[in-house]
């Protein structure tokens, strides 16, 4: 992996990473927004900035003007989405440099459990990134997602 690539705060993106963002998003995560009536690119770019929270900020990973992967650390709970790496830079090693990233911000913030949910297909991969499984998470915010079979509610002392 590069040592150039650049981690960015989605607001000073350029417009060509703002835009390949969400259009990766939508292609990645269309049935979470179609239940959100998202059936656009555009619509799911008004949708984000229109929910815009400097305590849940999109990171972008930049390889000169050219996205490389996305996180969505929210600083409310410890807790992170949207980790997305485009395919040609997948298994570089690209998705933990933005999860390490992600822990760092953590600390800084005063928090130091880091907790993510998972579908069960991406189990080893955050085994492999120090997460562990759990049932029971220390952040009450996470009870609603225990019972849901098909997710896994991960911590991770940072
Ligand atoms: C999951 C994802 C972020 C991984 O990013 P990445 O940059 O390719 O991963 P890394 O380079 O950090 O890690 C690569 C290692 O993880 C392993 N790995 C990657 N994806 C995996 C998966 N789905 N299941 C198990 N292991 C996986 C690789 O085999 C590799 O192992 P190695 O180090 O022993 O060679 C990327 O595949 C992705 O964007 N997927 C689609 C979106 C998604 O599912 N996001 C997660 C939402 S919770």
């Amino acid at each position: 992996m590069s040592s150039n690539y650049t981690i960015q705060i989605y607001e000073t993106c350029s417009q060509t990473i703002q835009n390949s963002i969400m259009k990766h998003w939508f292609e990645e995560w269309s049935d979470s927004f179609m239940k959100d009536n998202i059936s656009t690119v555009e619509q799911t770019k008004l949708f984000y900035e229109k929910i815009a929270n400097k305590l849940v900020p999109i990171f972008a990973l930049v390889d000169g003007n050219e996205l490389v992967g996305t996180i969505r650390p929210d600083y409310r709970y410890g807790y992170f989405s949207c980790l997305f790496v485009v395919p040609k830079y997948r298994n570089i090693g690209c998705g933990k440099k933005l999860i390490q990233f992600v822990e760092k911000e953590f600390l800084a913030h005063g928090i130091d459990i880091s907790t993510l949910q998972c579908e069960n297909k991406l189990v080893p991969y955050y085994i492999k990134n120090g997460y562990s499984p759990t049932n029971n998470p220390s952040n009450k915010a996470f009870d609603r997602f225990c019972n849901k079979k098909d997710i896994t509610l991960f911590q991770k002392k940072v």
